[in-house]
């Protein structure tokens, strides 16, 4: 059972270990699916301390032990039995004990705190729960006296549909935490490679030298799913691709890309340094949608050689929805870094394959010495593959092989290929990261607010611009690239999307 604190160890809700995690919605989908496969990867990487003790929290009128054997269960069918370590399976299950709320119900949350009395003080509590309840949670913690100012709150999201939404859920949680006790996740963050980026642009002079207008000639992120929309049809259908994933995921991908580096690797310097590319965001006025704007919808397709239906066809479809499945942006970053250089995103559910990759595109010499017809092969690109496998490769230039070749040019990948260069580490899901910082209190890895509320406001204007503009969806099948209209717009200034580029 969790200790008491010692005096000044427990003065602030960051950089402190937390000993008492409380898991609200611990029986949903993203508790059993994620959050406890990552708990137990970080029991079996002895990476939890031994006092971490864990209140699951749910509506359901089970017990301790009946608890136990669900996440056992559950860990048997996300990891498999043959992986588990028995050890590491007692040790997490050790951990875990359960308590009753209606979350609704004030009068539930006294028992709670009466359970968490003989715990820890440094609590971090996770709501793996649908926002709209966030504040009533906050709230009746707050009535039952369980937030202290050590305490810490873990949000997932969606944080708002909107801007001014946003707001309301900030503020609620405002209410009962300082800034710098709110943990709001975009699991993106959690991803290796994402965390790579800030190595391989801050720790190599070779790249950071180079990483501006000068030397880029534009910048793609591509963020493809193979799935559709898994049964969610009633929140994503309100949504659509730009709030789901541009206004967080692809976002927050753009920052690291574009940001300036911060004086420090601490969480409020990183932080600045993204809310300043999100000041610099150009927005993307009603007479320029039709060039930076493209909104797609899959229609009847193919995947796996298999029919598969369109959005309309899904089960429990809206037939009348026009929700866009893909999107692509021309974005561009004013400011001296990035100005001329631009960056093109793109997302999209129902593509041919799952790949996420972040593409910088170079420069071409000015002045080229070798056979004029071998122009367009001579730039360098960098490719930074997130999933489905993590890997760097930077395409560079060099003779063909061979005493009868002249100096004819070839392509060819200066490959790291995470997984096999560090082969004895296994690459962790985002979700343990975040939870083993979380727990840690190291707020690099969430987002802070004003970075969620200036990506809703770039984010509210461009889709007002659309909305006033009567931008059209532009089909694409089930298992295709997309929209021939998001070929169309890159190429209108002169670009590609990297799997289209002749230098290939
Ligand atoms: C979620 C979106 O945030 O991210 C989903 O709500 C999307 O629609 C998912 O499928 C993609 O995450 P990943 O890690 O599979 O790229």
């Amino acid at each position: 059972m969790p200790n008491n604190p010692s005096s000044n160890e427990h003065t602030s809700a960051t950089g402190i270990l937390s000993h008492s995690f409380v898991l609200f919605g611990a029986l949903g989908d993203l508790s059993l699916r994620k959050l406890m496969p990552a708990l137990y990867q970080l029991e079996h990487a002895k990476l939890l301390s031994p006092e971490l003790a864990i209140m699951a929290v749910a509506r359901s009128a089970i017990n301790t032990a009946e608890l136990r054997l669900r996440v056992e269960h559950t860990l048997n069918q996300y990891i498999g039995a043959d992986e588990l370590d028995p050890s590491s399976l007692s040790g997490l299950l050790q951990r875990l004990h359960y308590c009753q709320v209606d979350l609704t119900q004030a009068q539930d949350y006294v028992a709670l705190e009466k359970a968490l009395t003989s715990w820890h003080p440094q609590v971090t509590y996770y709501l793996a729960t649908p926002p709209s309840l966030y504040k009533d949670i906050c709230q009746h913690l707050h009535t039952a006296g369980a937030i202290n100012e050590h305490s810490r709150i873990v949000v997932e999201k969606p944080i708002g549909h909107d801007l001014a939404s946003s707001k309301v859920i900030n503020n609620a949680l405002a209410l009962y935490f300082e800034e710098s006790q709110i943990f709001r996740i975009d699991h993106y963050l959690g991803k290796e490679t994402v965390q790579n980026l800030i190595a391989l642009r801050f720790a190599n002079p070779l790249f950071e030298n180079q990483w501006n207008n000068q030397y880029i000639d534009y910048v793609e992120i591509s963020v493809a799913e193979d799935v559709g929309i898994e049964g969610r049809w009633g929140y994503f259908d309100q949504a659509g691709q730009m709030r789901d994933m541009v206004q967080n995921h692809l976002m927050q991908l753009l920052c690291l890309v574009a940001m300036d580096p911060p004086s420090k690797l601490d969480a409020n310097s990183i932080r600045d340094e993204k809310v300043k590319v999100l000041r610099a965001l150009k927005p993307i006025k009603e007479d320029a949608i039709n060039n930076h704007l493209v909104l797609g919808q899959y229609t009847d397709g193919q995947f796996k050689q298999q029919p598969a239906p369109g959005y309309l066809n899904e089960p429990d479809a809206n037939t009348n929805s026009d929700t866009e499945t893909f999107i692509a942006l021309r974005v561009e970053v004013s400011n001296w870094r990035w100005t001329g250089t631009p960056f093109y995103l793109r997302t999209g559910k129902r593509m041919e394959s799952k790949v996420t990759e972040i593409i910088i595109h170079y420069k071409a010499h000015n002045h080229f010495i070798f056979n004029p017809d071998q122009a367009k092969l001579a730039k360098n690109t960098l490719v930074i593959r997130l999933q489905p496998s993590e890997s760097i490769a930077l395409q560079v230039l060099t003779k063909e092989q061979g005493i009868d070749t002249g100096m004819l040019l070839r392509r060819d990948p200066l490959q790291l290929n995470l997984a096999q260069t560090q082969t004895n580490v296994r690459i962790p899901d985002a979700y343990e990261r975040l939870l083993l910082e979380a727990i840690k209190g190291n707020q690099s890895l969430f987002v802070r607010r004003d970075e969620v509320e200036l990506s809703w406001q770039w984010c509210d204007q461009v889709r007002r611009s659309w909305q006033s503009g009567n931008k059209s969806l532009a089909p694409y099948p089930v298992g295709s690239t997309g929209p021939q209209e998001a070929l169309d717009m890159i190429q209108m200034y002169g670009h590609h999307w990297y799997e289209d580029c002749d230098e290939n």
